[in-house]
């Protein structure tokens, strides 16, 4: 069992959990994900890693309740457990590969949507821990629903939010940053790394791949085992089909087909999509 240390709503249906599994805080890198199990009957939900205490063995979890088992998540408090957390699962972020020296000379841009501001705060966190100044852009659709503000403005060089309703600070999405720090503000970077809803990646490349910023994105697809086998993870990078468990999370976002991962996360929204997901259990 996997205890719950501590539980909190974060904003409007986003929670944050920190949940005592001393293996994985032991062994986890950003860019990773863990897939969390409630019982025997509860669906298997992957969730990025936000963050990790190697010390107090454990991991934090951010999620938006979609449905019935994020739902039931929502209620768990501090005391409560997990029947099963598994990971950690995928490959670290490319980065925590590379030499430090080398990252020191490269500017990178973040950008973070909605709830995907969660798996981007482990990897800023681990740039300013290794010395490295990044920019970073959280998106949001309100004031209301931005989430981990404080602790992403300890770790960035710079901050830029933005509301889609301009209820806090700038208003606009992401996209509408990124274009202002480049075009007007004269920025140069290296590398862009985008995560949060599919649509936002997509758009994210659309304008990177213009401004020839080369650009990583984190996918979460629809996810049943987390080891290869299933399939449901399936999504197309470069023409080549890729599993996003094993293979990624994070891609080479000028590569992925966006059309084709969105179209497969509609289906599994839909009933029909659901009783596929059930078959392959
Ligand atoms: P959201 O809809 O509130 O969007 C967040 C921000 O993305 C917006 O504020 C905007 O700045 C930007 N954005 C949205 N659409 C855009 C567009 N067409 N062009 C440019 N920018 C755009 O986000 P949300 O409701 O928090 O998103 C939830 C989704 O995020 C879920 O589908 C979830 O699966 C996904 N998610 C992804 C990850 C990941 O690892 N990729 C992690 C957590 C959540
Ligand atoms: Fe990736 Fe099953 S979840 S292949």
């Amino acid at each position: 069992m996997y205890r719950i240390l501590n539980a909190k709503l974060l904003a409007d249906k986003i929670y944050l959990m920190d949940v005592e599994a001393p293996r994985i805080a032991k062994a986890c890198q950003p860019g990773e994900f863990i897939i969390v199990k409630m019982d025997d009957k509860g669906e298997r939900i992957p969730l990025t890693i936000c963050d990790y205490n190697r010390e107090k063995g454990s991991v934090t979890i951010v999620f938006q309740t979609v449905g019935a088992s994020t739902e039931r998540m929502a209620v768990l408090k501090a005391g409560d457990s997990f029947e099963d957390v598994v990971g950690p699962l995928g490959n670290p972020s490319e980065f925590v590969h590379e030499d430090i020296e080398e990252l020191k000379k490269k500017k990178f841009l973040f950008v973070a949507g909605g709830v995907g501001t969660a798996p981007v705060y482990p990897q800023v966190k681990w740039m300013r821990e290794h010395g490295i100044d990044v920019d970073v852009i959280i998106g949001s659709k309100s004031k209301s629903l931005l989430i981990l503000e404080d602790a992403m403005r300890e770790q960035a060089g710079n901050l830029y939010v933005t509301t889609d309703d301009g209820s806090y600070e700038r208003k606009g999405m992401v996209t509408e940053v990124i274009k202002d720090l480049v075009q007007n503000q004269g920025k140069k970077y290296d590398e862009c790394i985008a995560i949060g809803p599919m649509i936002m990646m997509k758009f994210v490349c659309l304008l990177t791949r213009e401004l020839e910023i080369p650009t990583i994105v984190s996918l979460n697809p629809v996810m049943v085992d987390g080891t290869g086998m299933c399939g449901a993870c399936r999504i197309t990078v470069g023409g080549e089909v890729k599993f996003a468990c094993v293979d990624g999370p994070e891609f080479d976002g000028h590569l992925v087909n966006f059309e084709e991962a969105m179209k497969r996360q509609m289906m599994y929204k839909s009933e029909e999509g659901r009783a596929v997901l059930k078959e392959s259990e």
